[in-house]
């Protein structure tokens, strides 16, 4: 597979850097319980989680709302669900990607549901013209216009993930613009 290199390993640490400090400046001295969304956000949440200066709990959910392919299915369930009681917390999002806006969509609406004080959002990367529905990235890495990346926890059927860096697969053309 043809792999191009749009961000590399330092341009990332330099923006989760950045990333960092927005957040940590707008939740202060607030409690926050952190939920990195697997798989996807394994990578990009470890590297997060050290540049935040706040008062932290943490937590993993497992979505699913595609298979092994690059479409989505359009339906979204829970494989696999937060330990933590989120009532009354302030639940911070940890996504790699945002697309479509299906998967945090539904997990933002489920979160509310149960009580959370507030759903705030921190993404990777914003591919904000394909959304489909009204999700807004709160605190967001890079925008992309389109195509299908790879690596630094993002997968293709699975592969990919251990690359340091992001890579688009030809043919598809990207367009990044730094945020
Ligand atoms: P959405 O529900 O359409 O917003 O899709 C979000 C999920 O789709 C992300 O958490 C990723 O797992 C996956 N996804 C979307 N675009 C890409 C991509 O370019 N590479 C890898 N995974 C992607």
């Amino acid at each position: 597979m043809n792999l191009r290199e749009i961000f590399t390993p330092d341009e990332i640490a330099k923006r989760i850097q950045g990333l960092g400090r927005e957040v940590s400046i707008f939740y202060g001295r607030e409690k926050v319980l952190g939920v990195c969304v697997l798989k996807g956000a394994f990578v990009f949440f470890a590297d997060l989680v050290r540049c935040l200066d706040i008062d932290m709990e943490m937590d993993f959910v497992r979505l699913s709302s595609y298979g092994d392919g690059t479409a989505s299915s359009g339906e979204v369930s829970v494989e696999c669900d937060l330990v933590s009681d989120v009532r009354d917390k302030n639940v911070l999002v940890v996504e790699d990607i945002v697309d479509t806006g299906l998967s945090l969509y539904y997990f933002s609406r489920m979160l509310r549901s149960r009580g959370a004080r507030s759903v705030r959002i921190c993404a990777l990367i914003d591919k904000h013209e394909r959304r489909t529905l009204p999700v807004n990235v709160d605190f967001c890495g890079f925008r992309v216009q389109k195509g299908y990346l790879v690596g630094y926890g993002l997968d293709m059927a699975q592969k990919y993930r251990n690359l340091p860096g992001i890579y688009t697969i030809d043919p598809y053309e990207i367009e990044a613009a730094d945020v």
